[in-house]
């Protein structure tokens, strides 16, 4: 296999811009091509980074040696093109969601199984060290008995934002509002941390913007092994306020603000006892951020995609499989797609 991989980036909108910069950043990959429905998209980010523009998928993928391309168009469109992409012989990556219907995403399965092409699903937090390390902590069962688990999204999203393009807010082509679109990352990280999800009930609706889905929402979850959980989420919380993840144990607790360990305690580093009442949260042990990209979410979007990216050609020298493939990129979606019937019906889902 070349020791360069070579790249095509599909959609070139503002996370397409995003992908162009991580792939730039690793020595071992380069971007080829670009493909936008809107000339001059493709010509704008192709001519940033060297690549050579097209408007139709097919076109490129017939006259590229690509080996791998990453999907950035509207979310509802991931499926199909994604599928083009496999059965073309080429590794792909899709931004997230995987899909927004659950038989997109049991096509997308099939054709990666017929085809034996690599399929992966962007989930960047996953990769940020402080992820990392609260699942390994997780792994070794250092936090004890898993009794609570929170995402907690209060951001803010303007009116011109949704305006700023016409599949923003639809069901058709993003598939929800703030669970499906930005609560994704969030969603992902807590099943990831805390174990499969056994059934949801939610509350969704939208109060603040003109748009079809939802701008807030609350979930109450009961994980697998018996854990419980909330979601709370809104694009509708003026000036935005940080992501918060929150996993507490009867052996310790740990919380994740943004891509950052804020909070961790772990009985076995207590050098004496606590009290009954245990300790204050000032006196927890407060992690100060490692990174240098942590008051700068853009950059470290970049960064936190091209580890991604590196894992995925690591699983394809290796013949090994991305740590998000199709399989583990469903868990999230079917997710949400059970607190919207939730939400609908006003009763419990219980995931299949
Ligand atoms: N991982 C993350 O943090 C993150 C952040 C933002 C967006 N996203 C995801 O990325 C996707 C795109 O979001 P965005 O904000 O970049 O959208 P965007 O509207 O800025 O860009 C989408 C681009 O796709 C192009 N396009 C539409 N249909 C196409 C087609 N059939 N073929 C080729 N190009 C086509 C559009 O012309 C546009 O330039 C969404 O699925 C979104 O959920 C992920």
């Amino acid at each position: 296999m070349a020791e360069t991989l070579r790249f095509g980036i599909v959609g070139c909108g503002v996370i397409g811009l995003v992908h162009a910069e991580a792939i730039a950043s690793l020595p071992d990959a380069q971007l080829i091509s670009v493909v936008d429905i809107n000339p001059q998209q493709a010509q704008k980010l192709a001519s940033q980074y060297g690549a050579r523009p097209y408007t139709n998928l097919q076109h490129m993928l017939d006259s590229e040696p690509v080996e791998v391309v990453i999907i950035c168009t509207p979310s509802g469109l991931h499926g199909e093109l994604a599928c083009q992409v496999m059965r073309s012989g080429r590794h792909v990556i899709v931004e997230k969601p995987m899909e927004i219907t659950r038989e997109a995403i049991e096509e997308m399965l099939q054709v990666q199984q017929a085809t034996g092409v690599k399929l992966a699903v962007i989930s960047q937090h996953r990769f940020d060290q402080a992820s990392l390390q609260v699942h390994d902590l997780i792994e070794e069962k250092a936090f004890g008995r898993l009794v609570l688990g929170n995402a907690i999204v209060p951001w803010w999203r303007s009116q011109q934002y949704y305006d700023s393009g016409d599949w923003r807010g639809t069901w058709k082509l993003d598939g929800g509002g703030v669970l499906m679109n930005q609560t994704i990352h969030s969603i992902d990280l807590l099943q990831w941390l805390m174990g499969p999800v056994k059934s949801v009930f939610g509350y969704t609706d939208t109060l603040v913007h003109r748009m079809e889905t939802e701008d807030v929402a609350v979930a109450v979850l009961r994980f697998a092994d018996g854990a419980l959980g909330t979601i709370a989420a809104t694009t509708g919380a003026y000036p935005g306020v940080t992501t918060r993840i929150e996993i507490f144990g009867d052996k310790g607790s740990a919380v994740i603000e943004n891509d950052r360990l804020s909070f961790l305690h772990l009985v076995r580093d207590d050098k004496q006892s606590i009290s009954s009442y245990g300790v204050a949260p000032q006196e927890g042990k407060q992690h100060e951020d490692t990174g240098s990209t942590s008051q700068n979410p853009a950059a470290l979007s970049a960064s936190s995609h091209a580890l991604q990216i590196a894992d995925m050609i690591r699983a394809i020298r290796e013949d090994g499989t991305p740590l998000v493939d199709g399989y583990e990129a469903r868990q999230p979606v079917e997710i949400i797609l059970s607190i919207y019937e939730s939400a609908r019906i006003q009763k419990e889902i219980t995931l299949s």
